[in-house]
């Protein structure tokens, strides 16, 4: 599979069979995730993998959908707010530019392997950081659920063409 076809692939699964993610795939993602390029070569990532009945219902409970609760298991995303780079010039903080290109290259391994992700940022970001007790530095920035789709869905790439981009 070339790089275009593994992006036509990739699409938003919001509903999840209860086959278990792999430990290999898992570890193979990982692997990927763990490449990823970052500012100043920080890698101010860090991950929490949940798949426990007790973890998957800590993360349920902070966005509430019905699809998620179908999900094996989730990756959450965090950002480490004391490991990130800060640009001198504007003081911009890069770690949750950091976070997402390393959170793209799950999606895309899983992708690969066969599994299904959604990028979910609509969360309830104190209730996540208290129901596992995170530390101050630490803030979670996506979660992603993963598994196998519980249909292969033919994935609506509705996207604006090329021209609109153009500035
Ligand atoms: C930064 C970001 C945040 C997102 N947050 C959510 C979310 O909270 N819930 C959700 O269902 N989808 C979320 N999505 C998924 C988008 O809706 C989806 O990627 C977009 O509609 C394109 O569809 P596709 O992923 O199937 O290609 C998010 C995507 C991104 C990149």
């Amino acid at each position: 599979m070339d790089f275009l076809e593994l992006c036509k692939r990739r699409y938003s699964v919001r509903d999840y069979s209860p086959r278990p993610v792999e430990r290999e795939k898992l570890d193979y993602i990982m692997e990927c995730v763990r490449l990823a390029p970052s500012a100043v070569n920080f890698q101010p990532w860090r991950f929490l993998l949940v798949s426990d009945e007790a973890g998957r219902a800590k993360v349920v409970s902070c966005y509430s959908r019905e699809w998620v609760k179908t999900a094996p298991m989730f990756v959450v995303v965090c950002n480490d707010r004391t490991a990130e780079w800060v640009r001198r010039s504007d003081q911009m903080p890069h770690g949750r530019i950091d976070v997402a290109i390393a959170t793209e290259h799950l999606c895309l391994a899983a992708a690969e392997q066969g599994l299904g992700t959604c990028w979910v940022c609509n969360f309830d970001v104190h209730k996540l950081s208290e129901a596992f007790g995170l530390p101050e530095n630490l803030e979670p920035v996506v979660i992603v659920p993963m598994g196998y789709p519980a249909q292969d869905a033919v994935p609506e790439k509705q996207r604006k063409d090329l021209q609109q981009l153009m500035v």
